[in-house]
């Protein structure tokens, strides 16, 4: 007798879920829905985006619909079509919605009358234009002063993995700057090395839940463990104790006061801090990583790299003495990370989908985006990982992005056709991301050439291939490595000369 209740509750549940079940319309992008009811892809899509939607395209081409999670995604892989997304009206294509649902999920985040247009507005002159110059002098001194702290200091060979000691560097400097330091002076950064250190250290225990935290997969362990990180982060960026450090950057002022024109709560002041923190520092360590490791994988590139230094310098006296625009025109520097960025930066681009909408494809095939649905391109499989606009696309070429005349190259084709978004680190049009200067010339070049002008530096073990990337994390900016690569370190003898 169960047996057949059973059996009669499983054929309900099927014939309700095929009646429910959505079906492809007229001009619609092909539906894939996956063999699990509700579910779809999710499974495989967290596991490795990259993996699946290669697979996708194989099977559907360059536009197609997935179901996961009980959500509808139609994803666009044909970079041709990528500016009808990204410059499309708000009110059609939003972005504010999923990063609300992103923020509230990661970082406990919800602000009243949060606009992320606005925001961004008011934000993106801090970063950018007459700022960089400031911003460049206090990176290189907080780069300088960590640099030259304690063990690194050593003339005798020191052991560390390099994205643990990239990292580490990188958001140190890159937290001082934008958040202050502990007290006026800077001659005396003892207590700014070692709140930094604190800082670095509770964020990336905090980084390593986040891809599972933004699924909604940790383990009851694992979610005690983010919540009491959380606790120790936001009271370190408490908002009076932000407000009390000396040397703030005009971006802390910005966004502080922007806070408390909403009348942003206290606590939910840190949280916001928190989550501006990761914005501003969860992608420089990891690309100054990946870039340090093909140099070192790459002696030409090296080669190119000091050369190009070597030329700089002849020049002015020292590092800290290169203007801005030269800074900026280090054409060989740039195709190294623009490369370097195009094999390892693989942010999606999301847009919840307001009202139905035609997308036209550069063919001239026209298909129907439906309300309600989510739409998302990942440049990382076209156009970075894409052997038609860049042959070998696996292989790192350090003058991929250099004409035979060593001035940039910026011309690529597709089909016989000129593509615009060659390559696509920093996302595109409207959500473009706004430290990307910031990042490049005064954060991640600065501590590339500091360390080798000041330090000596190799592989620990120079036959070991390049680590595989940490899967679950494409779509959420530059991947990391799923373990970590041993190197060490040793202060020049003549440090500031090669
Ligand atoms: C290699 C380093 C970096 C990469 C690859 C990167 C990439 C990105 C991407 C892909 C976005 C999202 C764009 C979109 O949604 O369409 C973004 C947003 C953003 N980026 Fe960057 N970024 C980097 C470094 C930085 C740095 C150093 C800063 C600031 C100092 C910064 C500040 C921001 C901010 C404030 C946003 C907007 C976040 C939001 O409104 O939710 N980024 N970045």
């Amino acid at each position: 007798m169960s047996v057949v209740i059973l059996v009669s509750i499983l054929l309900t549940v099927l014939v309700w879920a095929a009646f429910l079940q959505r079906n492809r319309r007229k001009n619609e992008p092909p539906l894939d829905r996956g063999f699990i009811p509700w579910l779809g892809h999710a499974l495989e899509f967290g596991r490795d985006a990259a993996a699946f939607l290669t697979r996708m395209k194989a099977k559907h081409g360059d536009v197609f619909t997935v179901q996961v999670a009980g959500r509808f995604v139609t994803v666009l892989l044909d970079p041709f079509s990528y500016d009808h997304v990204v410059w499309e009206s708000s009110n059609k294509l939003d972005f504010g919605k999923y990063a609300k649902i992103l923020m509230e999920r990661m970082f406990d985040v919800t602000l009243p009358d949060f606009d992320p247009a606005v925001e961004k507005a008011m934000l993106r002159s801090h970063l950018q234009n007459q700022n960089l110059p400031s911003l460049t002098r206090t990176m290189f001194r907080n780069l300088s002063t960590i640099l030259n702290d304690g063990s690194m200091s050593a003339t005798t060979w020191q052991e560390d993995g390099l994205f643990n000691f990239t990292y580490g560097v990188m958001l140190r400097a890159g937290y001082l700057t934008l958040f202050g330091s502990e007290s006026v002076q800077l001659s005396a950064p003892g207590r700014d090395l070692q709140h930094s250190l604190h800082v670095y250290r509770e964020f990336r225990k905090f980084d390593q839940l986040l891809m599972k935290s933004a699924r909604g997969i940790l383990s009851a362990a694992e979610k005690k463990e983010a919540a009491l990180l959380k606790e120790n982060l936001w009271q370190l960026l408490d908002a009076n104790t932000l407000r009390r450090r000396a040397n703030r950057s005009s971006w802390l002022e910005a966004y502080q006061h922007h806070l408390e024109e909403l009348k942003v709560p206290r606590d939910m002041q840190s949280r916001a801090m928190l989550l501006q923190l990761w914005a501003t520092q969860g992608n420089a360590g990891p690309a100054a990583f990946w870039l340090l490791l093909f140099l070192l994988k790459h002696p030409e590139a090296m080669a190119a790299i000091e050369g190009e230094l070597k030329m700089m310098l002849q020049k002015v006296k020292g590092l800290e003495e290169i203007g801005q625009s030269e800074l900026e025109s280090a054409t060989i520097f740039n195709s190294v990370l623009e490369e370097s960025l195009r094999l390892t930066a693989a942010p999606f681009i999301t847009r919840e989908v307001l009202t139905d909408l035609p997308l036209r494809l550069v063919d001239g095939t026209e298909y129907l985006l439906r309300r309600g649905d989510r739409l998302c391109l990942f440049p990382y499989v076209s156009p970075q990982m894409d052997q038609e606009i860049h042959p070998e696309p696996q292989v790192f070429r350090y003058n991929r992005f250099l004409n035979a005349d060593g001035t940039e190259k910026r011309e690529f084709y597709k089909k016989g056709r000129r593509v615009k978004h060659f390559t696509m680190p920093w996302g595109a049009g409207a959500n473009v991301c706004m430290g990307r200067f910031h990042a490049i010339t005064s954060s991640i070049k600065l501590f590339v050439w500091l360390l080798i002008l000041n330090f000596e530096f190799e592989l620990k073990n120079p036959a070991e291939g390049i680590p595989d990337f940490d899967r679950s994390r494409y779509g959420f900016g530059v991947l990391q490595p799923d373990g970590d690569v041993q190197f060490r370190y040793r202060r020049r003898s003549h440090p500031g000369r090669l």
